[in-house]
């Protein structure tokens, strides 16, 4: 018999997949299922970027590129990253990958392994944490409380530092809090980043779906010495709605971007050459469609929060930035809902898909007990037969 690797007991099936299996069987049942369990925008793709990859086909642009990706778009992602981000970028300091958790990926293969400890503020996006421990290193979870408001402070970087302490992973915009962190909150743990010598991974996929007034910021940007420490990652995928094209980059000193190249040309060779294109005309083209997102978005927050503070024994941290709710739902704990004892977020979330047939995704796989995450990127029409369902199911 085949012996699975080691590595094998690293990784805990994802807790979502048993909420995924659920809502199948409940379709496959022909049950209207009101899905707000994904985490990917419902638009399509914007007309300009989908002729730029057709054009890119009957070019024959459909071979294999440079590993890290064609020089067209590392280009222009440094000359966005020097003039717009005010982080100076050569285009050799650039990586495309096959989405930004690919570049993750090859961010963490590249700075640590056994013996290394990555610093994670929970809640935390699923995949961190296990894609630590495939690189071999090991998950400190640091704790961030609503009550101050999921941030991790700079106190709690320097108490959670030790000498085997690598890397720290911050993600703002928050998947799944929507928190975004002042750019005087990250000027101050970047300030305690440099009194160590722990590197940063900013995970920046969500940087350009902010509301409001609250803006993003670019965690390398706000101090010289930051560029020589920190992997800025970001993509396509949330802010033009490209989630299937898997197109992710990374920003880093050049040693490391050259050895995340080398692990990508071992692993998976080029990103597809086409989604390359089209990437770089999201990127280079007209914006128009990401604002229209963006007021839809914005008004889907808008609803999601007023429904959400008529909900029984619901409250919720208005997320500035992603399409993501993250709902304290602990007042629940210890009631029967839909005939099911509630213990925590897993019981919570599983008793709203089968009696309420509203799938949401369950606090613990974020790192975090007593909430549950509801995507708001679907219609509005969906979100409101979905809190209509959620009302009746709490009222129960
Ligand atoms: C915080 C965060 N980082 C990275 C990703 C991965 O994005 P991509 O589709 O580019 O791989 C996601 C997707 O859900 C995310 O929420």
């Amino acid at each position: 018999m085949l012996e699975l690797a080691e590595r094998s007991r690293l990784i805990a099936p994802s807790a979502t997949l048993a909420m995924a299996a659920e809502a199948k069987r409940l379709k496959s049942e022909g049950i209207a299922v009101l899905d707000f369990a994904l985490g990917e925008p419902d638009f399509d793709t914007p007309a300009n970027i989908q002729e730029a990859a057709f054009r890119a086909v009957k070019e024959g642009k459909t071979h294999y590129t440079p590993p890290s990706g064609i020089p067209e778009l590392k280009s222009a992602l440094a000359k966005l990253y020097t003039e717009h981000h005010k982080l100076p970028t050569k285009p050799d300091q650039v990586v495309v990958s096959n989405g930004a958790k690919q570049s993750l990926h090859n961010a963490l293969m590249a700075l640590c392994g056994p013996g290394d400890e990555v610093i994670i503020p929970a809640p935390f996006w699923v995949s961190y944490a296990d894609l630590v421990k495939l690189a071999g290193a090991e998950p400190v979870i640091i704790e961030t409380p609503e009550s101050s408001g999921f941030k991790l402070t700079p106190s709690q970087f320097r108490n959670a530092v030790t000498p085997r302490s690598k890397l720290l992973m911050i993600n703002s915009p928050s998947n799944p809090t929507g928190v975004v962190y002042s750019r005087d909150e990250l000027a101050a743990l970047a300030d305690a980043v440099l009194e160590t010598n722990v590197g940063v991974i900013s995970d920046e996929i969500y940087e350009q779906l902010t509301y409001g007034d609250i803006q993003s910021t670019c965690f390398a940007s706000l101090r010289p010495a930051l560029a020589d420490r920190t992997v800025t990652i970001s993509g396509v995928s949330k802010t033009y709605a490209m989630t299937g094209w898997r197109i992710g980059w990374a920003v880093a000193p050049l040693a490391v971007s050259k050895f995340m190249g080398d692990v990508q040309s071992q692993e998976t060779s080029n990103p597809c050459s086409v989604s390359q294109w089209a990437a770089l005309e999201a990127v280079t083209g007209p914006q128009d469609s990401v604002l229209e997102m963006k007021r839809q978005f914005e008004r889907r927050r808008a609803y999601v929060l007023g429904r959400i503070e008529a909900l029984p024994g619901v409250t919720c941290l208005p997320p500035g930035g992603a399409f993501y709710a993250f709902m304290n739902v602990s007042s629940h704990f210890g009631r029967s809902l839909g005939g099911r004892k509630i213990n925590n977020s897993n019981d919570f979330c599983q008793a709203a898909l089968a009696r309420a047939h509203v799938a949401m995704v369950m606090g613990s796989a974020f790192g975090t007990e007593g909430y549950a995450r509801l995507s708001f990127a679907t219609d509005l029409a969906m979100l409101e037969k979905g809190f209509d369902s959620l009302a009746r199911f709490l009222a129960d």
